[in-house]
Order: C-alpha cells, then structure tokens, then sequence
C-alpha cells in the first residue's frame, strides 16, 4: 500500500480558479474524504492526481515517488485508481467483461483476468449479475460496478468520486461496510462524497474545499463543529450524532 501526498495543488481555467492550494497526505489504513459544496473543486483535485488534467502549481508524490510526467495509464499501473463520479461503463458489455478490462491490467491471460474480476464481483456481491449489459443496471448497482472495475486493476490507492450518489439506504450501508473492510485491509481511501452520514462514519481525516480552497481539515469531529465548514456546507443546525445515526 501506499502514501498518497498533495503539496500546493492548484489549477485555473481561464479566469476561473478551480483548486488553488490543496495539500494532503492520504496513509495506508485510512480514509481520507474530500467534501464541499458542488463546483468547489473536489473532481478536478481527482484529475489533477490521476494524470487527467496538469496542476498550474503543486505537485503529488505516491510513496514519495513524484507522478508529475506520468500518464493516467502510467498512475494506475503505479496503483493510483479511481472511480468516476458520472459512471462510463462499456455499456454493451456485461458486467463480468466490463470488470475483466479493468482486471487485465495486472493479470497475464483472459482466463486469469475473468477469476480475478468474478472474485471482485463476489465481494461486491454482484455475483447475480454478471451476465447483465452494463447498460442496463440501475444507477445503484452502475455504481458498484464502476467500484469494481477500480478494484480489479489491484489498487494501491483508491480514489472514490461519489460512489454513494444514487444509492438507496440499504445500498449506503453495504457500500460503507465494504469501503471499511478494504481500509482495514491497508488500502489507502480518499473519498468525495455529498453523503453526510457516510462521510462521518468512514473517515478518519476530512479536508473540507469551498472554491477551490481548502477551509478545513481535521477527524469528523472537528470538522463538523466548524464554524466556517458549517456554514459553507453543512448548515447551522448539523450534527454529528445525527448524521451518523441515519
Ligand atoms: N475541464 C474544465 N474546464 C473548465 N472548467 C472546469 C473544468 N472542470 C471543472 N471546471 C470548473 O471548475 C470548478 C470545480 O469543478 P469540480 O472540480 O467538478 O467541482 P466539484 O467536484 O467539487 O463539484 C467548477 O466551477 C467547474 O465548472
Ligand atoms: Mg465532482
């Protein structure tokens, strides 16, 4: 497993600064989540670590290795992976073989590939749907899939971009039990995720972004009594042991 670190991310479109400033360090066995309002800048610090957009300033580093110059490809080889917060499964495919492109990455034959990417399938317990098309599964189980393919690539570092979006209440459930059991496994979590409940419960550390800035960082604890995280995001009347109760 891995160290994923951030020292003074920034990016700009045009006028626009989208991330400006963001460090981290994201350690084997923990999870850090990212959260903010829409439009504060969470997705694009993903494509900034993936490879998928260049930084204007700052730099990432996996294990203090620097990923500047890597290609997406090259990140994910190195362990670097993530899910994509608007779900791009090959949607003529099935569920297995879309598991099996992801598998691929790390195994030396198809038919190694294919038990590899059934395995991934019967931890996420999605074992019943296999053989369905892609394109035809409801969001939830579209964002367990793209869960899985991530994890078929053998992740060091996983980077989830709202895997909870969509998800009915019993789905949240399993899906926070299952992001726990691969923490407790050493793999190294960064989360972004609207889901309050979920975030409160998963995460060891959270960095809070409001316009591209980071204005918190701390346990749920402490970030969730923040006067200024409270009133950017959260709202005056949130609570921690409400959030974690639902
Ligand atoms: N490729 C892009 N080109 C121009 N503007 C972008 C691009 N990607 C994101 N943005 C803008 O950057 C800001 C942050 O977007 P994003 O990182 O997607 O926010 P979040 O994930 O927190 O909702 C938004 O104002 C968004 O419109
Ligand atoms: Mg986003």
């Amino acid at each position: 497993m891995a160290t994923l670190k951030a020292t003074g991310l920034t990016k700009r479109f045009g006028g626009l600064t989208a991330v400006r400033d963001v460090g981290f360090e994201a350690k084997p066995g923990e999870i850090l989540s990212i959260i903010g309002p829409n439009g504060a800048g969470k997705t694009t610090v993903f494509n900034l670590l993936t490879g998928f957009l260049k930084p204007d300033e700052g730099t990432a580093s996996l294990d203090g290795a620097p990923l500047a110059g890597l290609s997406p490809e090259s990140r994910c080889e190195a362990g670097l992976v993530r899910t994509f917060q608007i779900v791009q499964p090959f949607k003529g495919l099935s569920v297995l073989d879309n598991v099996v492109m992801g598998a691929m990455l790390r195994a030396g034959s198809v038919k190694s590939a294919r038990i590899a990417a059934r395995q991934v399938l019967v931890d996420l317990d999605m074992v019943s749907l296999l053989d369905v098309p892609a394109g035809s599964l409801p969001i939830g189980d579209r964002k367990r899939l793209e869960m899985a393919k991530a994890l078929a690539t053998q992740p060091r570092v996983l980077l989830l971009d709202e895997v909870m979006g969509g998800l009915i209440p019993v789905e949240v459930k399993r899906m926070i039990a299952f992001i726990r059991g691969l923490r407790d496994r050493g793999l190294t979590i960064v989360v972004i995720e609207h889901h309050m409940s979920a975030v409160m419960q998963l995460s060891d550390h959270i960095l809070v972004l409001q316009n591209g800035q980071p204005i918190a960082t701390g346990t749920p604890e402490e970030v969730s009594r923040n006067p200024e995280v409270l009133a950017a995001y959260l709202g005056p009347n949130f609570a921690l042991a409400g959030a974690v109760a639902c």
